[in-house]
């Protein structure tokens, strides 16, 4: 039993849970991610794993994500990400839900299922009954060998390397990534990207994984809030657009492991009920960092303000107007605004982490939860 737990230690590299771990491999498991995947010298993408043509690939003109869990919202982001670049309308899907409607399919619909383990059940369903009907599916997976890899037509794998922790963390950064490639490869082969855009992006791409290793490097201020949080009940998260899909992650990490009440809501629908619950000392994480909608999304931090809520805001490196609307400011190292995603889920992590040690729980493994679920 001894050696067992020293075996189990020596696993967790001098980290104190494998949460922490696999939080800091994130610049490595994204960097790997890209990997060959981007061409540098002409910045852009190649997808060398893809069977199908291009000249296929460019027929699809409707998408259908379908995943569960994290692994849902990392194809949340990709929704906004493939419509806002490719133009191809795209309709995220939970898993347990999709399996039992009657979707709606043409031989221009393309299904793209994302799972770390490869193995969810549900996930695995709608895979096989998009497959019955003849549709095609491309999986984004981190599991090579497992079932959604092999029974999928198309696969691209993440390589964030083995996920320990029930939460997920480098393999959410490591999908987000995958869908940016595959975003940006789908705008190449439709051409709805210049190239000098395409090699924007894959410029600013190239940086996150350093941007990542800062923010984990500097986490005294998420720390003192999530330790603030011992005796709170209840914590919401709001954002639109991107910071949106983001929150409702962040919102789901914290539940998971803290078991603190949370619910993440679009910022702007707030007044049609949820504000309600937002009185004295409520804690609100408020994440400000897309510019086209900022102003809107501060209008309505102002309102959970005036309500008497804490609010920890996120705002990018350069901004200097939030902090008079919050408590306290993070700032996020500057990126493009459609790259956010995978810098601001980073302190949201980080939140879920201590706010859990905080508690003195379980990190690694919460009550009730599975790493994979392989029931339905
Ligand atoms: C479980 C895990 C989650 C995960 C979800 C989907 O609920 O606890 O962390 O996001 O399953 O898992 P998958 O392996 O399909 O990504």
């Amino acid at each position: 039993f001894h050696v067992e737990w020293d075996l189990v230690q020596a696993e967790k590299g001098g980290y104190d849970s494998f949460m922490l771990k696999e939080m800091h491999e994130q610049p490595q498991a994204v960097r790997d991610t890209m990997g060959a995947r981007i061409d540098e010298e002409n910045k852009r993408v190649i997808l060398p794993e893809l069977k199908m043509s291009d000249a296929e690939l460019a027929t699809y003109d409707r998408i259908y994500i379908v995943a569960c869990g994290t692994s849902m919202h990392a194809g949340l982001v990709g929704k906004d990400v493939i419509e806002k670049w490719t133009r191809v309308p795209v309709e995220v899907a939970v898993a347990s839900e999709f399996r039992y409607r009657d979707p709606i399919y043409t031989d221009k619909t393309l299904m793209i299922v994302i799972s770390q383990s490869g193995e969810t059940a549900d996930t695995l369903a709608a895979l096989r009954e998009a497959k019955k009907s003849n549709v095609k599916v491309l999986a984004i997976t981190n599991v090579v060998g497992s079932s959604v890899a092999r029974e999928a037509d198309e696969v691209i794998f993440t390589w964030a390397g083995p996920e320990v922790a029930v939460a997920s963390t480098k393999a959410y950064t490591s999908q987000v990534v995958a869908l940016y490639l595959f975003s940006l490869y789908l705008a190449q082969v439709k051409g709805t990207m210049a190239a000098a855009e395409v090699a924007e992006v894959v410029e600013h791409l190239s940086e996150i994984p350093g941007k990542i290793a800062s923010m984990l490097n500097n986490d005294d201020q998420i720390r003192r809030f999530a330790e603030g949080t011992k005796e709170v009940s209840s914590l919401f998260f709001i954002g639109r657009s991107l910071d949106y899909a983001v929150s409702l992650e962040g919102s789901l990490k914290l539940k998971e492991i803290s078991y603190i009440h949370s619910e993440a809501y679009p910022a702007g629908e707030l007044k049609h009920g949820t504000l309600a619950l937002i009185e004295d000392n409520v804690p609100v994480v408020a994440l400000a960092t897309q510019p086209d909608i900022y102003e809107k999304t501060v209008s309505n931090i102002v309102e959970v303000k005036a309500r008497g809520a804490h609010v920890l805001g996120f705002a990018t490196e350069g901004n200097h107007d939030l902090a008079k609307s919050v408590d306290e400011v993070i700032y996020m190292p500057a990126t493009l605004p459609m790259l956010t995603p995978i810098l601001t889920v980073i302190p949201l992590q980080l939140l879920a982490y201590y706010a859990s040690v905080a508690r003195g729980l379980d990190v690694d493994k919460p009550r009730n939860l599975a790493k994979s679920v392989t029931v339905e």
